[in-house]
């Protein structure tokens, strides 16, 4: 019998197979967060995520030149409150000298024009770290207590320059009070992109670090998604966000979760981005670094896996690294 079928023949010539991949990366993908927090020509490394930095404002500004010039699509901003400006309701989220904002103005005024993007939650503000003000007496997030305090913390964005508001606390009804807020003020071109699938997930311990806001009793179940639950239960956090206004899901975290990424992507008619978070950086900054990986060739094996998945945008701490390495 001829054997006619020979899959490998497709691999044979190197410019074959560049021209049959699918999946395709670019700078614009990418959206880059950023850690801003109080002082002067403040670069900060975060210890369990070498190369990331807490910034002061005006070295932030300085990065995100850098990160435009490398075609890097988008900015997400995270504020690190000094303990003393932390509060049981999070105030200084209202603040609108607070660093996030501060970053907003300072960078449009400098003349990027990146799309900028702020994360919409308490856990950086809150005394006790959790992701809103705390029912009295029960120690759990009191739901629509905090969703009408996003609606002004959107507001408050969206006046200082954020094109779009990324909502992470995982609060029922989010994208309406927060959609509604902005409406009533006019944005009606500020964007939301819902962090509607986010698992409680220990992937996430390095960034508690570089924010500076690790829950202070508990954890944050009551919130974030159970990963042993069904990817039904994803589909019907995205679906409900997508109806209250959503313009873009993201799935959180990402490598573990591509299953989800994929079910999401098919189900809902908005463009889904998927985070690739700090602890999933670290393991591949650790292994990289002691050689016992290669770090270039795994990032881009991660980021074309999260494309053949479906997301449109990937939210990683290597964006401007693979900027730099897509050039
Ligand atoms: C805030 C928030 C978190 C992350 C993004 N926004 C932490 C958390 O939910 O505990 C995690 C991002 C990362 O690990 O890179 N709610």
């Amino acid at each position: 019998m001829s054997q006619v079928i020979r899959p490998r023949r497709l691999r044979t010539h190197s410019r074959l197979r560049e021209m049959v991949a699918v999946s395709r990366l670019a700078a614009s993908d990418f959206i880059a967060p950023l850690f801003v927090r109080a002082g002067k020509n403040i670069r900060q490394p975060i210890s369990s995520m070498p190369g990331v930095f807490q910034l002061s404002v005006d070295a932030a500004v300085e990065e995100l030149k850098h990160l435009e010039s490398l075609g890097v699509g988008a900015y997400i901003l995270f504020g690190v409150t000094e303990p003393s400006k932390k509060d049981a309701v999070g105030s200084y989220a209202h603040d609108a000298d607070n660093e996030v904002c501060r970053t907003l103005k300072a960078t449009k005024d400098a003349g990027v024009t990146m799309l900028a993007i702020t994360d919409l939650c308490y856990c950086e503000y809150t005394s006790h770290g959790h992701c809103g003000p705390l029912k009295l007496g029960g120690g759990v997030v009191d739901n629509d207590v905090t969703v009408e305090q996003l609606g002004r913390q959107a507001v408050l964005h969206a006046r200082c320059g954020a094109d779009m508001v990324a909502p992470s606390g995982m609060m029922d009804n989010m994208i309406a009070g927060i959609r509604e807020a902005l409406d009533q003020e006019g944005k009606l071109d500020t964007a939301i992109m819902s962090y509607a699938v986010k698992y409680a997930s220990s992937f996430y311990g390095p960034f508690r670090e570089a924010a500076e806001s690790p829950p202070q009793f508990g954890d944050r179940k009551t919130y974030q998604m159970d990963f042993r639950g069904s990817t039904k239960e994803a589909l019907k956090e995205a679906a409900i966000d997508v109806a209250q206004g959503a313009d873009l899901i993201i799935v959180k975290p990402g490598t573990a979760y591509l299953d989800v990424l994929r079910a999401v992507t098919e189900a809902v008619d908005v463009p889904t981005a998927v985070y690739h978070v700090s602890g999933e950086y670290a393991m591949i900054k650790a292994a990289g670094t002691n050689g016992w990986i290669d770090e270039k060739a795994v990032v881009f094996e991660t980021m074309h896996a999260f494309k053949r998945a479906g997301a449109s945008a990937i939210l990683t701490y290597y964006a401007g690294q693979l900027a730099q390495w897509l050039k």
